[in-house]
């Protein structure tokens, strides 16, 4: 094959790669892109290859001396000259520019109209991503994006652990025998080896006292379960156990409160005077 033709033909294979790279790049969002997403975009890219396909077609027509073909090709290329705005070559010399570097010289083009369309289209959409986005607070900005999936998906997460959304503001002492048993259990199997087997405190201080580093009640233990204080060895639980067992454990460990265990480590913090519903700020 001749080379010119084999490298016209790497060309057009160039050209394919890109395109169907596009494509999959529109098509690859998220692997449960739901399907309506997906057929807009089939039909977007089915509609251009149509598009670019008549384009063809009908420039090609004129060579058969079709009449609608050659006004298709006079009028594609009145357009095609308006946007691009390049002196012909017969011209050139009237807008050669005086420099000359080592034979090297330069013409004094206009801009290209379709760039600068492109550049005014740019001004344009900024003003009205301004005026969206940012003053008339229409359109969602990124982090306020972000913190609406991240809601949603809280609640999801909620939904997984049975419906049952607990945090460090709405969690309340579970009283019921079944709830308390399954709070001794997590504190047994995770928290005894640190804090006692009765809660009286070993590594971690002790839990059965009326003193607390970081707040009594529930509100504060439940936090201090889920964040953890880690610069001090206590770690955060929130990616072990469900918001339900951290309420239930907070909630049995509240109910050692009084039980005076033997080896009870002498109280650290500040007494807590019982406000079930603070929050301390921590
Ligand atoms: C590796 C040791 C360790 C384990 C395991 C551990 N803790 Fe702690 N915990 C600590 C330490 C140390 C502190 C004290 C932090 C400080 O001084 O600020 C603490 C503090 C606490 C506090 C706050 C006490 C206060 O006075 O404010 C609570 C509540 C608590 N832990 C609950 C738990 C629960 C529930 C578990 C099990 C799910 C657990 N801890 C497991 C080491 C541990």
């Amino acid at each position: 094959m001749h080379p010119a033709i084999q490298n016209k033909k790497n060309q057009f294979k160039k050209v394919v790669i890109m395109f169907f790279s596009a494509a999959s790049s529109t098509f690859g969002q998220t692997p449960e892109m739901d399907m309506t997403a997906y057929i807009d975009n089939a039909a977007i890219l089915f509609f251009l290859l149509v598009l670019v396909i008549f384009v063809v077609l009908f420039l090609n027509l004129d060579k058969k001396g079709n009449e609608w073909g050659v006004a298709f090709k006079t009028a594609f290329r009145k357009l095609s000259n308006k946007l691009i705005d390049a002196a012909p070559v017969a011209k050139e010399e009237d807008i050669l520019l005086d420099h000359d570097y080592d034979g090297i010289r330069e013409l004094n083009n206009n801009l290209p109209p379709w760039w600068k369309y492109l550049f005014y289209a740019t001004i344009i959409f900024a003003v009205v991503y301004l005026l969206d986005y940012h003053i008339i607070g229409s359109g969602k900005l990124q982090e306020a994006e972000y913190l609406e999936e991240v809601k949603l998906a809280e609640l999801e997460k909620a939904n997984m652990f049975g419906g049952k959304i607990v945090d460090e503001n709405t969690a309340r002492i579970l009283t019921e025998a079944s709830d308390l048993l399954a709070g001794q259990t997590t504190f047994n199997k995770l928290c005894s080896a640190c804090h006692g087997t009765k809660g009286e405190g070993m590594v971690g201080p002790n839990l059965t006292d009326d003193y607390w580093i970081h707040g009594g009640g529930i509100k504060n233990v439940f936090l201090t379960i889920k964040n953890g204080v880690l610069e001090k060895g206590m770690i955060s639980w929130k990616s072990q156990l469900t918001p339900a067992q951290m309420e239930e454990v907070g909630s049995y460990i509240l109910s050692l409160r009084g039980t005076n265990p033997p080896n009870a480590k002498p109280p650290q913090g500040n007494l807590w005077s019982e406000k079930p519903d603070s929050l301390n700020v921590q």
